[in-house]
């Protein structure tokens, strides 16, 4: 490992309260104190100097989907909201369901990105698990147990054998935990009931009775207290269930279409009370273009952008004092790192030098200042407090608007065999 100090964070402001310099080597941290001779360095008095995000649910598309977004532009969204990893989900065209469109995926994120990246495997009745893991997947999902856009659902018949032998090679699966009811689909209200509340614990509770070999398992954007509370695994809940409700949008608008769906106001505000038990947030950052969402309410796609925006949303919480900011670190960072087995950044000697650097001043959000292909936010006019300066291993990689040093990292999974 090269330990030559290469930067040097001034006057850090650490969770202790204590104020040191960091010195950062070429992918660690190296040292805490006294700052060393011949270093650059970045004074951050006064900035709010964090360990950067893992976004553990982006959708970076490409390929044939590439009018919506690309890991070039999806990884400049990511870096300018204080994200340094990502990992992508297999829903892409043609999906990652054999070691060699992982390897493609994995190459064309290599090529193109400015984050480092994982890559997740699909499960469907072909995929070759077990050579999925070997080719180097994170983990296995998100598993569509109800359709979705750009994903089939999988049938109990297939997930019960497959989670045992997800389990068999100690991996882990995410879980899309959904199921469909009747009825027409033409607007949001109409959303919200055809993919319930009820079908979603409903789901969560099938899924945990099918896993009879105790595989770990991590639930997708849960998006109400009941799931939350009932579901065997880690929890993930997404900005977009924590800040948007139903009532934020005429009934027929698209760009509110998302699976699973927004949900009243009451059911928004019961969700910020489960925010001790959630154990991650991740942005499912689902980018369709302006065009597609712009179709009839039944033809338009279902997702939401949300990469840039999510540690900036949380932040402007933390200044407004709604939620302590060592919880934000925990569910953008520090547990992400530790459920997927991806080494953690942080303060620590040792720790992954990836870093995102805030001035504690909010601003609201507008499409104009984000960085996704897609153009849009339905967070326009929120407040958030975007960083000023991210840092991945050691390196400036964005300073004010500008991206440098495009040199993105491959986690791979546990399974890897080079
Ligand atoms: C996702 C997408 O567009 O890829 N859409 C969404 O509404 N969340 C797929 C998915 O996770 O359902």
């Amino acid at each position: 490992m090269d330990t030559r100090p290469s930067l040097v964070l001034g006057n850090v402001a650490l969770p202790s309260g204590r104020v040191a310099d960091i010195t950062l080597g070429n992918v660690r941290v190296t040292h805490v104190g006294a700052r060393p001779l011949h270093a650059e360095y970045l004074d951050c008095s006064g900035m709010l100097v964090l360990p950067a995000a893992i976004d553990m649910h982006v959708h970076m598309r490409g390929g044939v989907q590439s009018a919506k977004e690309n890991w070039t532009s999806g990884s400049m969204s990511a870096l300018a909201g204080g994200v340094t990893v990502v990992v992508d989900q297999p829903n892409t065209i043609p999906p990652v369901s054999s070691p060699e469109s992982l390897q493609d995926r994995v190459r064309d994120a290599r090529e193109h990105s400015f984050c480092s990246f994982a890559v997740n495997s699909s499960v469907t009745p072909e995929t070759p698990l077990e050579s999925m893991w070997e080719a180097g997947a994170i983990a296995f999902g998100e598993t569509f147990y109800a359709r979705s856009s750009y994903g089939d659902a999988v049938s109990d018949e297939v997930l019960k054998p497959a989670l045992k032998r997800i389990h068999a090679l100690g991996a882990l699966a995410t879980i899309h935990a959904e199921t469909i009811g009747d009825g027409d689909d033409t607007s949001l209200m109409c959303h919200d009931r055809a993919r319930s509340p009820e079908a979603e614990l409903r789901a969560v509770q099938s899924v945990g009775r099918l896993n009879t070999g105790g595989c770990r398992l991590h639930f997708c954007h849960l998006s109400t207290k009941q799931s939350i509370d009932a579901a065997p695994g880690s929890v993930e809940v997404t900005p977009h269930h924590l800040f948007l409700s139903l009532e934020d949008f005429d009934t027929t608008d698209t760009f509110g279409k998302v699976n699973p769906p927004l949900r009243t106001e009451k059911e928004r505000k019961q969700l910020w009370g489960m925010w001790e038990r959630i154990d991650v947030i991740a942005s499912d950052h689902a980018p369709h273009t302006k065009k597609e969402k712009a179709q009839p309410f039944p033809a338009a796609p279902s997702g939401i952008p949300g990469t840039e925006t999510m540690v900036p949303l949380l932040l402007a919480q933390v200044i407004d004092g709604k939620i302590p900011l060592q919880s934000v670190v925990e569910k953008t960072s520090y547990r992400p790192a530790e459920i997927l087995g991806i080494p953690r950044a942080g303060f620590r000697i040792g720790d992954r030098a990836d870093f995102a650097v805030y001035q504690k001043i909010p601003t609201p959000v507008t499409p104009e200042m984000l960085h996704s292909r897609c153009g849009w936010t339905p967070f326009e006019g929120h407040m958030a407090v975007f960083p000023r300066t991210v840092i991945r291993e050691g390196i400036v990689v964005f300073r004010d608007g500008e991206f440098f040093n495009k040199e993105s990292v491959w986690f791979s999974g546990k399974g890897f065999r080079k």
